[in-house]
């Protein structure tokens, strides 16, 4: 049987597999807490958006805040991809993974003058400018340099994507992008600016979206624009309708990446913008379900059965080994992720709260989750290959997990587990 969502996840005669091998196994030969990931499941991921686009211009940019462990990165730019970076440190990890810079675009609310610097001079494809000031600082970078800088304006067209409010990145109340109304005068001086070359346009409306409709919305108000800034006499390359699609925690259907770039190149053509270049950003859809987050049972501490379930004192937990230092979704979101235990039990199941041993009330992985367990069981966080690794801390001196990257038969461990004579070495005592 595979779980939903994530093809690549199965139970076979009871135990879970993930590409094939047994994570129970895995977390005994390399440890808890362990983030396990299906090289196969990003790939097909990946290929649907490439099937998807077949025939047009086109670049799929993953967008690698959501996971960008080395050999993740090396995955994609072996697969064709191209990168959506954030940061200098980001452009220095693709460089390291053995990535193209002319495949880079770079987003961002607050590049630094020495990002940019490093971004021109690793010549990557396009800076997706956030703001007026950002033009004028990197212009001054680009002509201090004595080079062009490509860039997209990221429009915040105003829509709802319909997500959790700290993921909605496309309303008007966000820090996010040039309103709609003022991006025509920004392409217009963007035009006068000797260190900046117009490229294209850009927006990235939110994330885990569910439904076509705010990605066709948003579209729609990027080619009123397009049409707009031509008209003006600025040509526009590519159209970059950002990253966003969600993908299956629990009950959600968002739709496929093949239904989301079908209804894309649909409404281009249907609008006579066919022949353009397209460029996605899209993370979590490429990663999210090929990962999985193991960790140990530890300790458990089943409530009284005497008194009602409301009352506190009823109420079992589990505490496992992995906390919201490792995987922070639950905690900063009241993110659901499916847990399931590795192995599973005959015995009749309880209602757990799935929590870490990080000294706070907020430190839990998953609510209210009916399992049979037994301490030394292994559990898999589902959905942890997106936002897992990237967000996670060193909170309460506790080491980073480990990571191993599945390929075919091959299970290759690809961040070893951190140190804690690490975590104070760069320290000094006065
Ligand atoms: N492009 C830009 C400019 C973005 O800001 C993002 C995500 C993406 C692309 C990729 O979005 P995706 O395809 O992964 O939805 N930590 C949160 C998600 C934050 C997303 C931030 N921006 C979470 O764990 O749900």
């Amino acid at each position: 049987m595979s779980l939903p969502g994530a093809p690549f996840l199965a139970r076979v005669d009871g135990a879970l597999q993930l590409e094939g091998h047994d994570l129970a196994e895995l977390g005994a030969r390399f440890g808890t807490p362990l983030f396990v990931y299906s090289r196969g499941a990003m790939r097909a991921a990946l290929d649907e958006y490439l099937l998807a686009l077949k025939g047009r211009p086109h670049l799929v940019c993953y967008a690698m805040k959501a996971n960008s462990s080395l050999a993740v990165l090396q995955t994609f730019a072996q697969a064709g991809a191209g990168f959506d970076i954030v940061s200098g440190g980001e452009l220095a990890r693709v460089l390291a993974a053995g990535g193209r810079a002319d495949r880079v675009v770079f987003s961002g609310v607050g590049k630094s003058p020495a990002e940019m610097r490093q971004a021109l001079q690793a010549g990557v494809r396009c800076f997706n400018v956030e703001s007026e000031p950002e033009l004028d600082t990197l212009n001054a970078q680009a002509l201090a340099l004595g080079l062009i800088a490509p860039i997209s304006l990221r429009v915040n067209p105003d829509v709802d994507a319909g997500t959790h409010p700290y993921i909605a990145t496309g309303l008007k109340g966000n820090k996010f992008g040039i309103a709609h109304d003022r991006a025509l005068a920004a392409y217009r001086r963007a035009a006068t600016l000797p260190g900046l070359k117009v490229l294209g346009i850009d927006c990235h409306i939110g994330s885990q979206i569910t439904q076509l409709e705010p990605y066709i919305d948003a579209l729609d108000r990027l080619l009123d624009l397009v049409e707009g800034v031509e008209a003006a006499g600025i040509p526009i390359h590519h159209v970059d309708v950002g990253g966003g699609l969600g993908i299956t925690y629990t009950d959600e259907t968002p739709p496929r990446a093949s239904a989301l770039v079908a209804a894309v190149l649909a409404r281009m053509d249907a609008r006579g913008h066919g022949h353009r270049e397209l460029l996605f950003e899209p993370g979590r859809s490429l990663v999210g379900n090929a990962g999985v987050l193991l960790t140990e049972v530890m300790v458990l501490k089943p409530g009284r059965d005497d008194v009602p379930e409301t009352d506190g004192a009823a109420k079992s937990f589990c505490i496992v080994d992995a906390a919201m230092n490792d995987m922070v979704r639950p905690a900063m979101y009241e993110a659901w992720m499916g847990i399931e235990p590795c192995r599973l039990r005959a015995e009749t199941t309880r209602r757990w709260d799935i929590v870490g041993p990080v000294c706070e009330s907020g430190d839990w992985l998953g609510r209210d989750r009916d399992m049979a367990l037994a301490p030394g069981d292994t559990l898999a966080v589902l959905s942890a290959g997106a936002y897992g690794m990237v967000m996670s801390s060193n909170y309460n001196t506790r080491p980073r997990a480990a990571e191993v990257l599945l390929d075919g038969p091959e299970a290759h461990l690809i961040r070893e587990r951190e140190d804690v004579a690490a975590l104070f070495a760069g320290e000094r005592l006065i």
